[in-house]
């Protein structure tokens, strides 16, 4: 007994849950999922599953993600991505909605499937109809040599290392990262960005490991608002664009390890329903980073504040406007929108341990949830 808890400190790092190691190995892990890839000094993406299928995905009529939970979300931004930057069209299915309903693939559509364990049950059943109806299928998995892995055409490991908590952090930081890479990759190959852009992007994706690091900071400062909402019933997360996935994945995480009911919402759709559950205790969480329909999220703040409903805003740094109007904010370092993903998701992890931690709640192990579904 001794023993066995010992070595779990050991693999815990020093931290106090594998949650909070694997939210401070982000930095590191999105390192690591560069490595080899992105060679910025050069300006250029090396990625040999994508370099050997280039003509299937620069010839592809479309690209169907195929993902569940966490991994979705990644996929959702993957959606973004792909047609902000590759301009290809993109669909995100659900991979247990995807199986059942006898959907239309041809030999000219890609399905990338992502998983971090690399072995759920609907993700690798899509993964087998696409294939039989002769699909090209390319995985993004995180679990070396696992049944996805070893299914698909093709693929890219994330590299983001073992993932224990059940609430995934890390592994969705690092689809993200192998995604705009993709994207980016795609993007210059087919001529839909300009070399400036291009090697713009490629200039401030290096950053991100060191922002990341650097917003880790904020720790103690979430951790003070987490104990003001931690009591709340409802929860409500706000995004557009490249940040409408990441309010789905914040109010997700809120969910899995606190049981607080929280929902996801692009930020404009609030007036066709949630609006109606703001009171003076709902806290909604709004991202709303500077370059991103910055003004539109602003006025969505301000219906939020004339219904009374708290609003704690992750904005830019430097950031005036909604300072004033919001009861909180928690500043992100600069980046281009596209990227923002990478690091306006680290606020909502740290908030969802937090306020877990002070409900006494099994961060690592919740209830009733599993870090790989094996079974429909
Ligand atoms: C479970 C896990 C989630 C994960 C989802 C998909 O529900 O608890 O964290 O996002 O499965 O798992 P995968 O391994 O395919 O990414």
């Amino acid at each position: 007994q001794k023993l066995q808890m010992s070595l779990d400190q050991i693999e815990k790092g020093g931290y106090e849950h594998f949650m909070l190691k694997e939210i401070h190995e982000q930095p590191k892990a999105i390192t690591d999922t560069f490595r080899g890839r992105m060679l910025a000094e050069d300006n250029i993406i090396k990625m040999s599953s994508i370099e050997l299928n280039l003509d299937k995905f620069l010839n592809a009529n479309r690209i169907i993600i195929v993902a569940c939970g966490t991994s979705w979300h990644a996929g959702l931004v993957g959606e973004y991505l792909f047609e902000d930057m590759a301009r290809i069209p993109v669909e995100v299915e659900y991979a247990s909605e995807f199986r059942y309903r006898n959907p239309i693939i041809t030999n000219k559509d890609i399905v990338i499937a992502i998983s971090q364990s690399g072995e759920t049950a609907d993700t690798l059943a899509a993964i087998k109809l696409a294939k039989s109806k002769g699909a090209f299928v390319y995985g993004i998995c995180n679990v070396v040599g696992s049944s996805i892995a070893r299914e698909t055409h093709a693929g890219a490991y994330t590299h983001a290392g073992p993932e224990i908590g059940v609430a995934s952090t890390k592994a969705f930081t690092t689809q993200i990262t192998v995604l705009t890479l993709i994207a980016l990759k795609l993007g210059k190959a087919n001529g839909s960005l300009a070399d400036h852009t291009f090697k713009n992007y490629l200039k401030k994706m290096q950053l991100i490991p060191k922002q990341v690091e650097e917003l880790l900071n904020i720790d103690e400062h979430v951790k003070q608002i987490s104990a003001v909402y931690k009591d709340a019933k409802n929860c409500l997360y706000l995004g557009r664009g490249f940040n409408f996935p990441v309010a789905l994945e914040g109010a997700l995480k809120l969910k899995e390890i606190s049981y607080i009911h929280a929902e996801g919402y692009p930020a404009a759709e609030m007036k066709h329903g949630p609006i109606a559950l703001i009171d003076e205790n709902m806290p909604i969480f709004v991202i709303a980073t500077n370059r991103g329909h910055y003004e539109k999220v602003v006025s969505n703040i301000q219906e939020i504040k004339s219904r009374a409903g708290k609003i704690i805003a992750v904005v830019t740094e430097g950031d005036t406007t909604v300072k004033e109007i919001a009861d909180h904010v928690i500043e992100i370092p600069d980046t281009e929108e596209a990227l923002t993903p990478l690091l306006t998701t680290i606020p909502f992890q740290l908030l969802s341990y937090h306020i877990a931690v002070m409900l006494n709640k099994n961060v690592d192990q919740p209830r009733n949830l599993a870090k790989s579904v094996t079974v429909e």
